[in-house]
């Protein structure tokens, strides 16, 4: 069986994307790491999500609180405060364990033969983990990470967040030769939650109602920022391979993400010249990673919803 680690940075959508997995795979952990908000804002998120619901059996590792290289950038922009601001979930009594993010990772890959990370955060704990343990990568089956995008960012024109907020971090995951999965903005940020489906958390019950009020801050903030009209899962979409491989269609291309631009920094550079000049240069042979192009997207949103709704 499939083991799951989900490094994350809660945050709204990582919150969704928490609930998602643990309804759905066998979720052995979450570690933590500085992105949205900071580490003890992240760490404290992940705490209460779990908790509120009812995933108390699941442990939170704490990671990285700043990347490996240069300043802290945060999201309080969209995720406020708090990185979970408008949330009314209870606090929970528990703490992170005192293992950090790095070793338990590290640990876990030595405990499960098939082990799957979920990176939905800058990948400053697994660049660490990597580091520490040069022979951990040989014993990850995959790393499905939320960054980088084919097209725009959101961080700059651009660079996406969580790459951006740590672009030495990514360079390091993307070369390690663990089986890479990738799904960015090009995918996760035409779609999402809209009012409609937030009016139904709203007069729902269980954890989708603990969340609603999160989620109409969050909401709020996409169309203030972005004048968008729904509020991206971006973090949800890095577990669909595992839910149903068929809602999210993945191309083999080569990725390299730039660390010198003067404007470009943090940008994942796809080469999709092989998809427009079939057999040219940029083709599955050469590739390092699975990059989303397509999405079902009513089935994601549909799945989530439900997923939300259960007591
Ligand atoms: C990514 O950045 C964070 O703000 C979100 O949680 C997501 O992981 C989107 O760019
Ligand atoms: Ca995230």
């Amino acid at each position: 069986m499939t083991s799951f680690i989900i490094d994350c940075d809660p945050g709204h959508d990582d919150a969704v994307a928490i609930v998602v997995a643990a309804h759905h795979l066998n979720v052995i952990g979450l570690t933590t790491v500085f992105g949205n908000s900071s580490i003890e804002n992240t760490t404290r998120n992940a705490l209460d999500i779990l908790d509120g619901a009812g995933f108390e059996h699941i442990p939170v590792a704490a990671g990285a609180s700043g990347p490996l290289i240069g300043q802290t950038k945060t999201g309080e922009a969209i995720h406020g405060k708090s990185g979970l601001d408008g949330a009314t979930l209870p606090t929970s009594t528990r703490q992170a364990i005192e293992q950090d993010a790095a070793d338990f990772i590290i640990q876990a890959s030595h405990e499960h033969d098939d082990l799957v990370i979920i990176a939905v955060a800058p990948e400053t704990n697994l660049a660490i983990a990597m580091k520490r343990d040069p022979t951990l990568a040989s014993r990850l089956t995959e790393i499905s990470i939320m960054g980088g995008s084919t097209s725009h960012g959101n961080a700059t024109a651009a660079a996406e967040y969580n790459i951006y907020a740590d672009p030495e971090a990514a360079v390091r995951v993307f070369e390690s030769g663990v089986p890479i999965r990738m799904v960015g903005l090009n995918v996760t940020s035409t779609f999402g939650i809209t009012q409609t489906e937030l009016d139904k958390l709203h007069a729902g019950t269980g954890i989708g109602r603990e969340l609603a009020g999160a989620l109409q801050f969050y909401l709020d903030r996409q169309t203030s920022t972005y004048e968008r009209s729904h509020a991206p899962m971006h973090d949800t979409c890095a577990l669909i391979p595992y839910i149903n491989p068929e809602w999210i269609e993945y191309q083999p291309l080569h990725v390299v993400v730039e660390c010198m631009g003067t404007h470009t920094r943090g940008m994942t550079l796809c080469d999709l010249r092989g998809s427009v000049v079939g057999g040219g240069i940029a083709n599955s042979e050469n590739s390092n990673a699975q990059v989303a192009i397509s999405a079902n997207t009513t089935a994601i949103i549909e799945q989530v919803v439900s997923d939300l709704l259960q007591d």
